[in-house]
């Protein structure tokens, strides 16, 4: 860590990332099995920051079989769900209390800049205290039975088991308590597989989660790349569920790699999502909203605003304004106080963003977005505007995952019609709807196939809601009532009275 940008991390920080990295498996930290290391990179210097344990199908293998050990006997099996709520609400106060140096953590490993951290991390605790409170509550019923008889019939939720969870690199905090929270809520034990760009804040977790008093081997996490460390937990003939993450390409392969033992599997995954403004809309409101829904973290979010669909009557206003907003975003490394959008995750994801970019102009759209020179270095793109898009260009069909809007105008007021051209996507994940008309709100909302929709407002971060993908973008919802799905089964009893 030689930039100067440095000197902006706290003590603890700065502590921590230099330190010597040790993957948690079973309760000890520990090297990888081989020995191996590999390099973290700053994603806005570019420089190497750190170096992390390689975990290969040896250390998963090691920590499944911790996890599978906390699973079956010990105090994780034998504690009562009020217990397993004490004992997260103490890790929600933990992570608040560690919240700056969290946050600097993500700056440096993710790029994000400072306060878009702290928010996140305050939305980390506040998930973690939603699902502390359901491990009292998920309960079974009695069932009245029709067969002959006297009967008394009831079902349980039982814990899924062991549950690999592999997780990306544009939230790694958040993704990692999105993961683990509602798994250890209902008694699973885990071991998670960080995205080997962003390892640190996991490993820090790590940390607290042990601070906060867990058992051995109820968390355990793995270091490592995704081919050999996440291969080989989605294959794992001893893990229960998998829960991943990330890329719909990467999400079959877990689909494939869980076949052996038929393990539950759920996926999120990726996303082109639609945002319509309407004539009627709050433009005050709906322009900087359908801006910030596709800059925010530079674009590298699953629920992306990447298609700006737009009535004619105001296109031309509000994609000025996406382009002004756009280009007065100060763009710059997570650590300097005055940036408000941070880099791309690295120099493969910029490669294929700039990619993504240049084809576009090749295929023939029009390219806005002041072009800016940036610190050498730094995996950093400039917020961008296209517009005469075509759905047969590959912007306009392909998740670009970066800050790059197609906007569209319509001029058509048949809500099927503006549906079916928003639908037609492989992926479903999520909508932007803005206007002040409620029946067109509802409606348009029915017609679109997405597992989440919002009226006025981009995405609400919020625990009780559920969250998940249609068709290609997903199997499952995690958050709300329904992520406990994921992680428990039911069983059903019948009792002969007679
Ligand atoms: P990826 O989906 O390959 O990686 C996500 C996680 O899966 C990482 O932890 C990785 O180590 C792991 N992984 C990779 N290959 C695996 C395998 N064969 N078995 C098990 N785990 C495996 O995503 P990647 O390559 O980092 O990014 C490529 C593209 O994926 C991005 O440009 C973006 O379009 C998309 N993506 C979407 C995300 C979302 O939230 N929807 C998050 C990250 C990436
Ligand atoms: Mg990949």
């Amino acid at each position: 860590m030689s930039s100067s940008i440095y000197e902006n991390l706290g003590a603890q920080s700065a502590q921590f990332i230099r330190a010597e990295h040790r993957m948690l498996i079973g309760g000890r930290w520990v090297e990888a099995f081989s020995g191996k290391t590999f390099d973290v990179f700053d994603p806005g210097t570019g420089e190497v920051v750190a170096c992390v344990p390689e975990g290969e199908a040896a250390d998963i293998d090691l920590a499944v079989q911790a996890a599978r050990r906390a699973f079956e006997a010990g105090d994780w099996a034998r504690m009562k769900p009020a217990d397993r709520t004490r004992l997260l609400l103490r890790l929600a106060d933990l992570i608040e209390r560690h919240g700056d140096e969290l946050a600097e953590i993500e700056a440096v490993d993710n790029g994000k800049p400072l306060a878009v951290a702290r928010r996140g991390i305050a939305g980390t605790a506040e998930m973690v205290r939603y699902m502390a409170g359901w491990a009292t509550k998920l309960n079974g019923e009695s069932v009245n039975l029709s067969v002959p008889g006297e009967w008394h019939a009831y079902t349980t939720r039982e814990a899924v088991g062991v549950v690999g969870q592999i997780i990306p690199w544009n939230f790694p905090l958040s993704m990692a308590i999105w993961k683990i929270a509602p798994a250890l809520t209902v008694g699973c034990t885990v071991v998670l597989k960080p995205a080997e760009q962003t390892p640190l804040n996991a490993l820090r977790l790590g940390q607290i989660i042990q601070e906060a008093g867990f058992p051995d081997g109820v968390v355990n996490i793995v270091t490592g790349f995704g081919a050999t460390a996440g291969a080989a937990l989605a294959a794992h003939p001893d893990v229960d569920k998998v829960a991943f993450t990330g890329s719909t390409e990467t999400g079959k392969r877990v689909i494939q790699a869980a076949l052996g033992n038929l393990k539950k599997v759920s996926l999120e995954l990726g996303g082109k999502s639609p945002v319509f403004v309407f004539p009627d809309a709050n433009l005050e409101l709906a322009t900087p909203g359908a801006a910030n829904a596709i800059f925010f973290n530079s674009g590298q979010v699953c629920s992306a605003g990447s298609r700006l669909f737009v009535h004619k009557t105001v296109f031309d206003r509000v994609i000025e304004g996406v382009i002004e907003h756009g280009n007065k975003l100060k763009v710059g490394h997570g650590l300097d106080p005055a940036s408000q959008v941070g880099p791309l995750i690295s120099r493969q994801q910029k490669q294929r963003v700039d990619g993504y970019i240049r084809q576009g102009e090749e295929e023939g759209a029009r390219r806005f977005g002041e072009q800016r020179a940036f610190d050498a270095g730094g995996y950093f793109v400039a917020p961008t505007v296209f517009v005469d898009t075509t759905p047969d260009m590959s912007i306009y069909r392909e998740e670009i995952f970066g800050p790059v809007v197609c906007a569209m105008p319509f001029d058509d007021d048949d809500l099927d019609r503006i549906a079916a051209e928003a639908n037609r996507t492989e992926f479903g994940l999520f909508a932007g709807i803005w206007t002040q008309k409620l029946g067109l709100a509802h409606k348009l909302a029915r017609r679109i196939k997405a597992g989440s929709v919002s009226v006025n407002a981009h995405m609400v971060n919020e625990p009780a809601l559920p969250f998940g993908g249609y068709k290609q973008s997903g199997w499952g919802r995690e958050r709300g009532r329904e992520v406990f799905d994921l992680y428990t089964s039911v069983k059903s009893i019948a009792i002969n009275l007679d």
